[in-house]
């Protein structure tokens, strides 16, 4: 099931806080970046904090900029993005800003939380996702039933911890404020959790008055059947690999990435690479992995089309030289039609050998896209 993309945003001390402990709001960003932080808010659907959040800040969470509120709706959006929150107790104060602000409100909680919710007459649609929240569900239910396609999180760092570290955040907007808050009681950005093992990846820096801006993706691949947020970066390099193909009437157009289970890249490849006209793609990309390296063994392979069964240009299919690799998860885009190979079913395979397949339709038109002279597009 699809989820909206996923932008976590927050601005920290030098020191690493999100606030200090006094009655009010510290206030980490400036009028540039509050401004940036309207801008972004704007061209989002919807917009999540947490109930402490809620309870800490009373926020509104508004488009300020009357010009940007005006543009949405030329657009044909609504003036405001959906506002949504998410607390397991429903203990919340129905007179908050958060309510009666702006537009539309939601607030996703558990089954005893809905009740609490509705004895205090908290004005939002109120959904209950079982005894439990299941940050899955939650943007499964936010993209099919609301429309969600990006979301905006703006903590706090309960929140933003459990994205994280679950594999549901796309991308971290990190403002650094040049300030101290120095009280070990202050909430922190990030508590203690089960992180990611490697780098993330930086996608850009920018000063924003005497903020800076730092934006960051995540690079760990998912876990067994489960994709995480990086398992659709990597594949949508893949599906870009592919584009560089030179083109054939009698092989596809594929692009392949090795990720290690830290989010390090292995190696990559790409179809007919390197004047080899019968090249695969996962075939490239796994000759220059260290057949020795241990990563391998809990690393993922993205091919933007299903690894191949069956071949007939080499000894070995794409499938059997992932196997004997060692690696056991393999992520892809777009089950291999009949156009070369009749029922190929390269993902069966892989299975029968013990390796897990994710299909991520999402990608597949992008994975088609350097082939559609074989498509018949
Ligand atoms: N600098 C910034 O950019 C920024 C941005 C936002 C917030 N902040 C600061 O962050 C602080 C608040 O952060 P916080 O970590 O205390 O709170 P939070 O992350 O905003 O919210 C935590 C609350 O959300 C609910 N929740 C979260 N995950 C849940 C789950 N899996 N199941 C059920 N309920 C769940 C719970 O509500 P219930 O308790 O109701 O069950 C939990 O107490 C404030 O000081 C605020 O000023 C700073």
């Amino acid at each position: 099931m699809p989820h909206p993309y996923v932008l976590l945003s927050a601005a920290v001390s030098l020191d690493g806080y999100l606030d200090d402990t006094g009655p009010e709001r510290l206030l980490l960003s400036g009028p540039a970046d509050f401004d940036r932080v309207d801008e972004v808010r704007a061209s989002v659907d919807a917009i999540l904090v947490g109930a402490g959040t809620l309870r800490a800040d009373n926020p509104r969470l508004l488009v300020n900029s009357p010009e940007r509120r005006a543009a949405r709706l030329a657009e044909g959006r609504t003036e405001y993005p959906l506002k949504v929150t998410v607390s397991g107790s429903g203990e919340l104060d129905p007179a908050a800003r958060f309510w009666h602000t702006g537009g539309e409100k939601v607030l996703y909680t558990t089954d005893e939380g809905a009740e609490r919710a509705r004895v205090l007459g908290i004005a939002a649609d109120v959904v209950p996702l079982g005894a439990e929240l299941d940050w899955r569900r939650l943007l499964e239910h936010l993209h099919a039933a609301r429309g969600v396609r990006r979301l905006m999180v703006e903590g706090g760092g309960l929140i933003h911890t459990q994205l994280i570290t679950q594999g549901l955040a796309d991308e971290l907007q990190l403002a650094v404020a040049p300030l101290f808050v120095g009280d070990p009681e202050a909430p922190r950005l990030f508590g203690p959790g089960a992180y990611q093992g490697g780098r993330l990846r930086l996608t850009g820096t920018r000063q924003v008055g005497d903020v800076v801006l730092m934006r960051y993706e995540p690079t760990a691949p998912g876990t067994g059947p489960l994709p995480s947020a990086a398992d659709h970066h990597w594949l949508a390099l893949a599906c870009e690999l592919a584009a560089l193909c030179p083109p054939s009437a009698t092989a596809f157009s594929v692009g392949a990435v090795v990720v290690a289970a830290d989010g390090t890249e292995l190696a990559r490849g790409h179809s007919r690479e390197g004047g080899d006209p019968v090249v695969h793609a996962e075939e490239a990309a796994l000759a220059k992995a260290d057949p020795t390296d241990p990563r391998l063994a809990t690393a993922t392979v993205y091919s933007s089309l299903e690894p191949c069964a069956r071949r007939a240009s080499r000894p070995a299919s794409c499938v059997r030289l992932i196997l004997d690799a060692g690696v056991r998860r393999v992520v892809t885009a777009w089950r291999e039609p009949d156009t070369f190979v009749e029922g190929a079913d390269g993902s069966g395979v892989l299975e029968s050998g013990g390796a897990t397949v994710v299909v991520l339709p999402e990608h597949e038109d992008r994975a088609k896209a350097p082939n559609g002279h074989l498509l018949g597009r």
